[in-house]
């Protein structure tokens, strides 16, 4: 019998960028026994800040030694069932997002976490973890209300851009941050109410001047002085999530000497709090669900990168170009 091969991206070494630390392998597939499947990936998200942080070992709550497997979500198709699977069928259209799972051909994992879908779309996988992460931020860590001032740094990104479109479908005044006219040009289309190209305008000049009162829930994923800005332009009770620092990914960890945050948050009786998905593991089922129904109902866009990224080969240009900011919308790699 001619045993099938596959290939997946493995971290071979902890490295400062992504490239030099990671390689492809090859393996025989495996098949599926009692309750697992085979899933043929087709899409995989691409989560180049999460990715360079791993590869460093700068991930304190996994800590893995390598070498070890990469990439997180997939969307594909059920090639195989092991002899106890029920629920399944081959042919099925699922998502995962177990850590490791991603930046390969083919995995076998436990059909208990497998999430049926109604396509092989990487709009359908966009939504998870990426948008879940967006919805699950915004109302458990941000208490998002009504009537409120949003701030979304980031705002045409994977994230941020449905970060965007659930704070205005929860019906408030909505600001995106972003560095491009074709950004720009997606956040208009997506009902951002005031847009900052920070390559044209000065964001804190802008929050100073058309915000006095302060911004009320920031859902920050850049970090540094976009950071110190936001902290600096929260309203009376405001909340900052930190969703990330991407703009420390890529390079070494400044040095910052300056004014400890508790003076600028005392007096507003303001907070920051950080977000991490794994922490929230409670709230997915419901927000996967929420989502996929805004989006059959037309009522939430998903926008993907236009660049094509094809096959295994191409993941590690995949997250230098995540890293390099130039996207718009979330960057997956087609298999
Ligand atoms: N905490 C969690 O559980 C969780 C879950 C998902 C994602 N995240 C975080 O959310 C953030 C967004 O992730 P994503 O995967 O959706 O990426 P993304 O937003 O699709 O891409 C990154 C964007 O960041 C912006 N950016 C600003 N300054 C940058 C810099 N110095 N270098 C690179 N990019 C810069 C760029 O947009 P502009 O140039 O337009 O600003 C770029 O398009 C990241 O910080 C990520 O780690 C966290």
């Amino acid at each position: 019998m001619n045993t099938k091969i596959y290939r997946k991206l493995i971290a071979k070494k902890l490295s400062q960028d992504f490239k030099s630390s990671v390689e492809i392998v090859e393996l025989a597939i495996s098949e599926p026994t009692g309750n697992e499947l085979l899933i043929q990936n087709k899409f995989v998200g691409v989560n180049g800040g999460f990715d360079t942080l791993l590869c460093r070992g700068d991930v304190p709550y996994v800590n893995l030694i390598p070498p070890f497997d990469l990439g997180v979500e997939a969307v594909g198709e059920v090639v195989a069932l092991g002899e106890n699977v029920t629920d399944f069928q081959m042919g099925d259209a699922v998502v995962t997002t177990a850590r490791g799972g991603g930046y390969r051909e083919y995995q076998v994992i436990d059909a208990n976490l497998a999430v049926k879908v109604r396509e092989v779309t990487p709009e359908v996988l966009t939504l998870m973890p990426t948008g879940v992460s967006a919805l699950v931020a915004l109302e458990q860590v941000g208490e998002m209300k009504s009537d409120e001032v949003v701030l979304v740094t980031a705002a045409a990104g994977g994230t941020g851009h449905i970060a965007v479109q659930l704070a205005k479908l929860a019906g408030n005044h909505v600001i995106g941050t972003c560095s491009s006219e074709a950004k720009a040009k997606l956040l208009r289309q997506l009902g951002c109410d005031r847009i900052i190209n920070y390559h044209k305008e000065n964001l804190n000049q802008i929050l100073k001047q058309e915000y006095p009162n302060g911004i009320n829930l920031i859902f920050e994923c850049v970090g540094k002085q976009v950071f110190d800005t936001c902290v600096g332009n929260l309203a009376i009770r405001g909340r900052l999530v930190t969703i990330g620092y991407i703009s420390e990914y890529a390079v070494n960890v400044e040095q910052v000497l300056q004014a400890r945050i508790y003076h600028q948050l005392m007096w507003k009786a303001a907070s920051v709090r950080g977000f991490l998905m794994p922490h929230y593991k409670e709230y997915i089922p419901e927000a996967r669900d929420r989502l996929l129904n805004l989006f059959y109902t037309d009522k939430l866009k998903v926008a993907i990168d236009s660049t094509q990224f094809n096959g295994i080969e191409s993941i590690p240009a995949a997250v230098e170009y995540l890293l390099t900011g130039k996207n718009c919308g979330k960057v997956v790699v087609r298999f």
